[in-house]
């Protein structure tokens, strides 16, 4: 199969397996939709994936938003335009739909940093501790886990968990710290963590800042301490964006991957977004996994009904468990 791309206005897609060409943007999307009738599917895109995609998308949100939707569809079919996790959590809470993924390498830094075997060793040693995950994690890891979370719950759900009760909280030691200084519970943290969160420079703060003394600094929790004790607020990607829509500044400096600032462009357009810069200047603030998806393979996933998402029936029962507990504990 061969696909040529000329531009991101004006796309040139050849698909020699069925001699489908689509040489412009606005064909693409109209084969995207009627692929969707056709198929009885459903967009759900996370706000870290190229504007193109999150302009297609029937539903865009934060991974709690995302499980959400994922829970409550009818679509006979699961287009997941984010990261494998995301896609394998709504396979988890839809064992009998397709769900498809664009390209099956978007994998996460995070959720590979924390590898099963060795996590279950990490677990079994402290086999007193309750297990909370965050979902940046694989299925394997979810199924050793008694409760999941995200960016958007995690305080809220470990402020429900007995004081006496120990925990154990993987894989991200920067969301695990934010949590401890949110709560001031003590938790046995594994020491993962997101490469792009982790580019940001504290150095780049203060030049911004120099330049833009009024703006405020938005940012997400997967950042080093050393960046969050800079922000004036700290959230999940979708409170990052409900934080601008209320705030009555015009400035804003956000520390996340870079996705996010389409939406908030889009719905405060008066509104001035400056992405803060990486250590080295590079565009590391851009996931590399979440980019690998493309709107080209987003419309070949759909057409081929494939990458699709498999798991083992004992994988997939067993992390149902913990995702279930998260929703109800955070409805
Ligand atoms: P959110 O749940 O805040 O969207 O974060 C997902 C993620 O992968 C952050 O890196
Ligand atoms: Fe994973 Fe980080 Fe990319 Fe989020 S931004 S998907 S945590 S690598």
């Amino acid at each position: 199969m061969n696909i040529f791309i000329k531009n991101k206005q004006s796309k040139n897609l050849i698909d020699s397996e069925t001699n489908v060409t689509t040489n412009n943007y606005k064909e693409l999307i109209n084969a995207i939709n009627a692929l969707k009738k056709e198929l009885n599917a459903i967009i759900l895109a996370h706000y870290y994936q190229e504007p193109d995609i999150q302009d297609v998308a029937d539903f865009l949100g934060d991974s709690l938003g995302l499980a959400r939707a994922a829970a409550n569809t009818d679509a006979d079919v699961i287009v997941f335009a984010g990261v494998h996790f995301m896609a394998e959590t709504a396979k988890i809470l839809n064992p009998n739909k397709t769900v498809l993924l664009p390209d099956l390498n978007a994998g996460c830094s995070l959720a590979d940093s924390c590898p099963p075997d060795i996590f279950s060793q990490f677990k079994n040693t402290y086999s007193d501790h309750l297990v909370i995950s965050y979902i940046n994690c694989s299925a394997s890891i979810k199924a050793m886990s008694d409760i999941i979370c995200t960016s958007a719950n995690a305080v809220n759900i470990i402020n429900q968990i007995p004081k006496t009760q120990p925990i154990l909280f993987a894989p991200d030691q920067n969301l695990g710290r934010y949590v401890m200084s949110q709560t001031g519970r003590n938790l046995l943290l594994w020491p993962g963590s997101c490469i792009v969160h982790e580019t940001f420079s504290e150095k780049k703060i203060f030049d911004l800042k120099s330049n833009f003394p009024e703006a405020e600094i938005i940012a997400h929790p997967e950042c080093e301490p050393t960046i969050l004790k800079h922000a004036d607020y700290i959230g999940s990607t979708t409170s990052l964006l409900k934080y601008v829509e209320k705030s009555n500044k015009t400035n804003f400096i956000v520390v996340t991957e870079t996705g996010i600032i389409h939406q908030m462009k889009k719905s405060c357009p008066e509104k001035n977004f400056i992405a803060l810069p990486t250590v080295t200047g590079c565009a590391c603030n851009e996931c590399p996994h979440m980019r690998l998806n493309t709107l080209e393979k987003l419309y070949l996933a759909m057409k081929n009904r494939s990458p699709e998402i498999t798991l083992s029936m004992p994988i997939l029962t067993a992390a149902k468990k913990p995702i279930e507990r998260m929703l109800e504990m955070s409805s």
